[in-house]
């Protein structure tokens, strides 16, 4: 099987990248550095020549690309190049509360896989940041069916995706959404036990096809990004 490099210092040496043509989810704590990630892998897609789209449903272009200027990537070349397009959905959630007056809502609620409709078809990688304000109102029933299509429509297409989970979502619809994708990856803050400290650790859930440590592994938001802390490093 293919696979697209992470982009991620130290994780594609333990999964050797993303499975291509499978959707990875990625969930976990507020400010745990979910953004980053998806921006760090959409900037490594771009580099194997893949066509990337960024969906973003809560931060603007602006905000993402202030994010990735203080890393100093040059994501504009990319953008230049067609290689690189963001898709804003900012507006969507005050959209689906007039549609839902308008049209009512068993039309509109949680269609995800028109999600990706917004997208140019040559796309290939496909990061969704993130899933959480379109699936407000589903039940849990309702939200694997519209998502196990979005991951079907996906795969037909052959593109890689990386779909976030806010935390709101990832609480009432994680065990849901893990078992209809290829791979889940969860990051969190946790106090060391034997330091008392405060570290931000990454739990590889699972990875379909895939050796993958059952720790959790241990990382950084540096300057030019996240990277995995070594054993060796980590005293
Ligand atoms: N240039 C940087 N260097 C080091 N750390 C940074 C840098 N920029 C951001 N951070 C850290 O990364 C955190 C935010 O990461 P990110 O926006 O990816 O989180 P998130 O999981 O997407 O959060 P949310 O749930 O709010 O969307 C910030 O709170 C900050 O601690
Ligand atoms: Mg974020």
């Amino acid at each position: 099987m293919e696979r697209i490099k992470t982009g991620i210092k130290g994780l594609d040496e333990i999964i050797s990248g993303f499975p291509q043509g499978r959707t990875i989810i990625l969930t976990g704590d507020a400010g745990s550095g979910k953004t980053i990630f998806a921006l760090q892998f959409a900037k490594s897609s771009c580099l194997q020549n893949k066509k990337t789209a960024y969906i973003t449903t809560e931060e603007d272009e602006g905000d993402l690309l202030r994010q990735t200027d203080s890393f100093k990537w040059d994501m504009k070349h990319l953008m230049d190049k067609g290689t690189l397009e963001f898709v804003e959905l900012a507006g969507l959630r005050a959209r689906v509360t007039e549609a839902e007056m308008n049209i009512g809502v068993e039309a509109m609620k949680g269609n995800f896989e028109k999600l990706i409709h917004d997208i140019s078809p040559d796309r290939e990688v496909v990061i969704i940041d993130s899933l959480g304000s379109h699936t407000a109102k589903l039940t849990p029933y309702e939200f694997r069916d519209r998502f196990d299509l979005l991951i079907y429509e996906l795969k037909e297409r052959n593109i890689t995706a990386l779909i976030i989970l806010d935390s709101a979502t990832s609480q009432e619809f994680n065990e849901l959404a893990l078992f209809a994708a290829y791979g889940a990856i969860k990051l969190m803050k946790k106090e060391n036990p034997y330091t008392g400290r405060r570290e931000r650790v990454m739990d590889i859930i699972k990875m379909r096809s895939t050796r993958t440590p059952i720790e959790f592994i241990t990382y950084e938001i540096r300057s030019d990004g996240i990277s995995l802390i070594s054993e060796s490093e980590d005293e």
